[in-house]
């Protein structure tokens, strides 16, 4: 069965870089309309929607700061008033702040839980109204990463947010599984992104992970993240719920 997404509308955030771009552009392929959302970057997710129109789907622009209640609000105001409907969303924007723990202030700490943790719990309540109880059900995606379980360099604030993702999808579950939503947890490897290039030391992680990926020379894309993320938001995976996939090629097994 091919996945086929004709007639779906899709919002992914943080959609004009990286993961949440080669999303967009993956749902497209497979049929859907989707709604672009960025904070900064405007002209590359103009070129993200101009691929998705290329593709034959229509494409919206919404600029919002997840982190920040208002924003998301406005962006559902404005799906509810121009598009009417969303059967998908994919909560992927995040940030990075790679720092020692030792030297984090609280502000830091915010700005991770915020962008990482509480954003999602803004996406889904301003969401639910739309994706409940339709004819088909409705999918939540977000993306969370090793570091949720594992001690990573400099990465404690992002890890810490991860885990706590991780286990606020789990919560969620209880309280939408039943109004026809499945919410899941995609736990990425290293994909060569601007916020993965930031990381320190980041040539010798990437180096790092073609040793251990277990599928060959092989490095991890958005691309193969993306083809992930489609598949939790088809009916193939509808008895699939509260659940952390890892896609890496393997390399958690070998302990990367
Ligand atoms: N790259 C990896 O190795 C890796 C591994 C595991 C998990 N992940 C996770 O995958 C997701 C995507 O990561 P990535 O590496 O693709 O990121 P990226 O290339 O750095 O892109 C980040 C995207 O998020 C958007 N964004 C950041 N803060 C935002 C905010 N407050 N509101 C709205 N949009 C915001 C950015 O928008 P602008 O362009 O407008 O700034 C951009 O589109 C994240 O959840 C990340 O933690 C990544």
């Amino acid at each position: 069965m091919n996945i086929d997404l004709t007639d779906k509308i899709a919002l992914v955030t943080g959609a004009s870089r990286g993961i949440g771009r080669a999303t967009a552009i993956r749902f497209a392929d497979a049929g859907a309309d989707v709604i672009v959302n960025y904070v900064t970057s405007r002209n590359a997710a103009e070129e993200v929607a101009d691929e998705i129109v290329r593709l034959g789907r229509r494409a919206w622009i919404v600029k919002a700061d997840v982190s920040e209640k208002e924003d998301v609000e406005m962006m559902f105001e404005f799906i509810r008033n121009e598009i009417g409907r969303l059967n998908i969303l994919v909560s992927n924007a995040a940030t990075g702040g790679f720092r020692p723990l030792l030297a984090a202030t609280n502000k830091n700490f915010d700005a991770a839980f915020h962008t990482n943790v509480l954003a999602l719990m803004y996406l889904v309540q301003s969401a639910m109204p739309l994706l409940e109880n339709k004819p088909t059900r409705g999918k939540i995606i977000t993306i969370s990463s090793h570091g949720a379980i594992a001690g990573l360099p400099m990465y404690g604030l992002v890890g810490a947010s991860k885990a706590a993702l991780e286990s606020l999808v789990r919560h969620f579950t209880l309280e939408i599984g039943d109004k026809g939503v499945n919410i899941n947890v995609v736990r990425a490897g290293l994909v060569a992104t601007d916020s993965s290039r930031r990381l320190p030391n980041a040539e010798k992680l990437f180096k790092d992970q073609i040793i251990f990926t277990q599928v060959g020379e092989r490095i991890l894309l958005p691309e193969d993240v993306a083809n992930t993320i489609l598949f939790l938001a088809s009916p193939l995976s509808d008895m699939i719920q509260g659940e952390t996939i890892t896609i890496d090629g393997g390399a958690a097994i070998r302990g990367a």
